[in-house]
């Protein structure tokens, strides 16, 4: 019995010590993926099997273990499979804030959105690509001043 707990210690640990490595030593050389608003739009949640993804301030992450939020049916599903940075800042599901529009928000929401960006996304879920409309200009070319975000450096300590 005690045997059977300190296995299954181990494989919670070592899962949870994986998806830590992979947060923080994620290869520099993997592409960037871009995502159009339609291809972003296939992981809604809409199709059986598909990863979760959604885009906050452009940087769009998998959110598929948070399942329990964004899958299908699911509270913050129609966050999921678009930019949603305006929602996100007002904390609204209102389908008129549910773009990554920026525009006339003040500076309180401004500064909850860096913080769910920074706290939630950056820290819980991977980053799997960049929106188009982060990594081109307006017409089409690439944004010079384009940077990939970092993944946020954190100890399985933090989390207790
Ligand atoms: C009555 C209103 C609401 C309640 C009681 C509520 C409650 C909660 C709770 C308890 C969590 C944390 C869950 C956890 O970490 O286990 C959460 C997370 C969150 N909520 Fe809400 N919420 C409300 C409205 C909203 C609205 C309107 C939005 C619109 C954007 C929103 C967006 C989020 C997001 C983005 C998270 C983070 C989910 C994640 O960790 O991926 N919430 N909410």
């Amino acid at each position: 019995m005690a045997t059977a707990r300190v296995f299954v210690l181990f494989v919670v640990l070592s899962t949870t010590l994986a998806e830590e490595f992979k947060l923080k030593f994620k290869p520099s050389t993997k592409p960037v993926r871009l995502f159009t608003e339609e291809e972003l739009k296939r992981y809604d949640g809409s199709e059986e099997g598909q990863p979760l993804y959604m885009a906050v301030k452009g940087v769009v992450f998998d959110v598929t273990k948070g399942k329990e939020f964004y899958g299908k049916g699911a509270a913050y599903n129609a966050l999921v499979g678009k930019d949603s940075t305006r929602a996100v800042a007002k904390m609204s599901l209102d389908p008129e804030d549910l773009t990554s529009d920026t525009k006339g928000l003040t500076e309180q929401q401004l500064q909850s959105l860096e913080s769910v960006f920074e706290g939630t996304y950056k820290t819980k879920y991977p980053i799997v690509g960049y929106t188009a409309s982060r990594i081109l200009t307006d017409d089409g070319s690439p944004n010079e001043a384009f940077k990939p975000e970092d993944q946020p450096h954190f100890q399985i300590k933090d989390e207790f």
